[in-house]
């Protein structure tokens, strides 16, 4: 399986996001993880359409490959904000059901701004839409704490759902033969990675484990290596 490690820049310097975008990619970052709150929908507020049009241009490695902006919504309502961030240059836009009066209109609108569209559960939230928009979903993104804050404790009853969510990705799999992304965010260390890849996922968000450390390439590399070591 392929594993992907997602910095998340809510715990980056915010005085030099683009120094510290360029530093995390150089540091093997495989995309952007972007954390969008709007003392509503959660009670914290942080970046909007105009940091990602100006981070944008710095999320591109040393040989000129481009790294994927994976926005993170945390806002209600969604659409306006999901077409906002489209236009700004998010790759994949990511947003909670509970947050959308209309699940599968937003997630239409998504992929109509031409992006990955994904669905963000959190640690209380059963997976139940899926059985009806799986056939629109890009990423599907597991909650390991509740949203609103970098530096949160891991959530163990997160493994069991990402479980879930790998049987209903590899079912899809075959029925449609798309490949579906099953990305975990909060509380993500050196330590639990493996864990949560043994349970199915491939992508890894990981905020204040990162950027909380002088040498982001020395923690990354320790990641890889535990997600080298993991069962599958
Ligand atoms: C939480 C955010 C996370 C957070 C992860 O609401 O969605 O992406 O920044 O930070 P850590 O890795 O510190 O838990
Ligand atoms: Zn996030």
């Amino acid at each position: 399986m392929t594993h992907r490690i997602a910095p998340s820049i809510l715990s980056a310097d915010f005085a030099r996001l683009g120094e510290e975008v360029a530093s995390v990619i150089e540091a093997g970052a495989d995309w952007i993880h972007f954390d969008v709150m709007d003392n509503h929908y959660v009670p914290n507020l942080t970046i909007g359409p105009g940091v990602a049009q100006a981070i944008k241009p710095h999320c591109v490695r040393a040989d000129g490959s481009k790294v994927p902006l994976d926005v993170h919504l945390m806002v209600q309502p969604v659409d306006a904000l999901a077409v906002a961030f489209a236009k700004a240059g998010a790759d994949l836009i990511s947003f909670h059901p509970e947050a959308s009066a209309h699940v599968d209109r937003t997630l239409q609108l998504i992929h109509g701004e031409g992006c990955k569209a994904g669905l963000v559960f959190n640690p209380a939230t059963p997976l139940d839409v899926l059985e009806w928009a799986i056939d629109k979903v890009d990423l599907i993104l597991i909650m390991s704490v509740n949203p609103g804050f970098g530096g949160q404790s891991f959530i163990a009853s997160a493994l069991r759902k990402v479980a879930q969510a790998r049987k209903i990705i590899d079912a899809e799999k075959a029925r449609s033969g798309r490949d579906i992304a099953l990305e975990v965010d909060g509380g993500i260390k050196v330590d639990n990675i493996r864990a949560v890849a043994e349970a199915g996922a491939d992508t890894f968000v990981a905020g204040s484990a990162i950027f909380g450390q002088p040498d982001y390439k020395a923690v990354i590399d320790a990641m890889r290596a535990q997600l080298a070591a993991a069962a599958r």
